[in-house]
């Protein structure tokens, strides 16, 4: 995996000694840092982010709860943004997803770009700068004031998440992913002691935020993505301000992205059947891709439990799940 390796200095080390700490299910050490809990080598990429990020006015962040379609969205936007480098290029065989896994064109601030240092050399990023995110919003506050910079979260419903990160740790951790593996992940999942967790705050505060400033913040879902994918492309053509042309809608560039992106397609690149970064083989991204698959895995009493705490925690938020 690719926790531990990254370096920890005396200051978070102290910082560290303060916070809510504990071991989970992979025995990873984990805190609690502004209500989000991280390995302790993502929180030194997170503080190493608020001290040195400086926004410029171009740039996109792309957001999320791992798990929740983060690859997909980044495919989407890269190949949204490409088309005014090259205006041929959804069907070019220059284009770059096809030679990167989309979380290497677009690197995650705590894990990648600010992983070793609060002052990163940035310069092979070109305006506008793509970058991403786990942390939830409020942890970006500060450093993004005042930036009128674009950022895109995709939500997805918790119990899908739920299965998809099931999978996806048993595979990254080279385990079974077994009935007592899940149940382990649902307590996890349910208490939000696990990474990046508690889930529904996490949400609710890209939620809030999209709510407060749509221009700024937008917020997709997972699900809508696949049940009407034209239109939230267009959505989030829109939003990024790069919406098709009517020559381009009646030239099928929608569909033209929307199959460069599919799940299918990425996953049949050679790139992503056999490359691997950070230590993950990128074909651990690709799985099923499809709304409704826990309801294969969760018996009734963890869907209640789910149910239950999500009427809770997002009652007069609006968010309906
Ligand atoms: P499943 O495990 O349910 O199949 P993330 O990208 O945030 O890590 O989320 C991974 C989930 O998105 C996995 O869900 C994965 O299969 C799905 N996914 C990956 N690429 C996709 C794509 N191009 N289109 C739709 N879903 C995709």
């Amino acid at each position: 995996s690719n926790v531990g390796d990254g370096k920890i200095s005396e200051e978070t080390k102290k910082l560290i000694s303060s916070l809510p700490s504990q071991i989970d299910y992979h025995g990873n050490k984990i805190c609690k840092y502004q209500g989000c809990w991280y390995f302790y080598n993502t929180l030194q990429g997170v503080l190493n982010f608020q001290r040195g990020f400086q926004p410029q006015d171009t740039d996109i962040i792309i957001a999320s709860y791992p798990k929740s379609g983060t690859t997909w969205l980044k495919a989407l936007t890269v190949a949204l943004l490409e088309r005014s480098k090259n205006h041929s290029s959804d069907d070019a065989d220059d284009h770059p997803l096809l030679y990167d896994n989309p979380h290497g064109i677009i690197p995650f601030f705590e894990i990648d770009v600010y992983h070793e240092s609060s002052s990163p050399n940035l310069a092979k990023f070109s305006a506008p700068r793509l970058f991403s995110t786990h942390m939830p919003l409020h942890t970006m506050r500060e450093a993004l004031k005042h930036s009128p910079c674009k950022i895109v979260y995709v939500c997805r419903n918790v119990k899908d998440t739920l299965i998809s990160c099931w999978f996806y740790s048993s595979a990254i951790y080279k385990i079974e992913p077994t009935r007592s593996v899940l149940e382990s992940r649902f307590k996890e999942f349910c208490n939000g002691t696990n990474y990046f967790g508690p889930f529904w705050e996490h949400l609710l505060s890209y939620w809030r935020g999209s709510l407060e400033d749509p221009e700024h913040v937008l917020f997709m879902r997972y699900e809508e993505m696949k049940a009407e994918p034209r239109d939230q492309i267009k959505r989030l053509a829109d939003f990024l301000g790069c919406p098709f042309t009517k020559k381009e809608e009646e030239s099928g560039s929608v569909d033209k992205i929307l199959d460069l992106c599919s799940l299918r397609n990425l996953s049949s690149l050679e790139v992503n059947k056999t490359g691997k970064s950070n230590n993950v083989e990128h074909k651990f991204y690709f799985r099923k891709g499809e709304v409704g698959d826990s309801e294969n895995y969760l018996t009734p009493e963890m869907e209640n439990k789910i149910d239950m705490i999500i009427q809770e925690k997002f009652q007069g938020s609006g968010l309906k799940f």
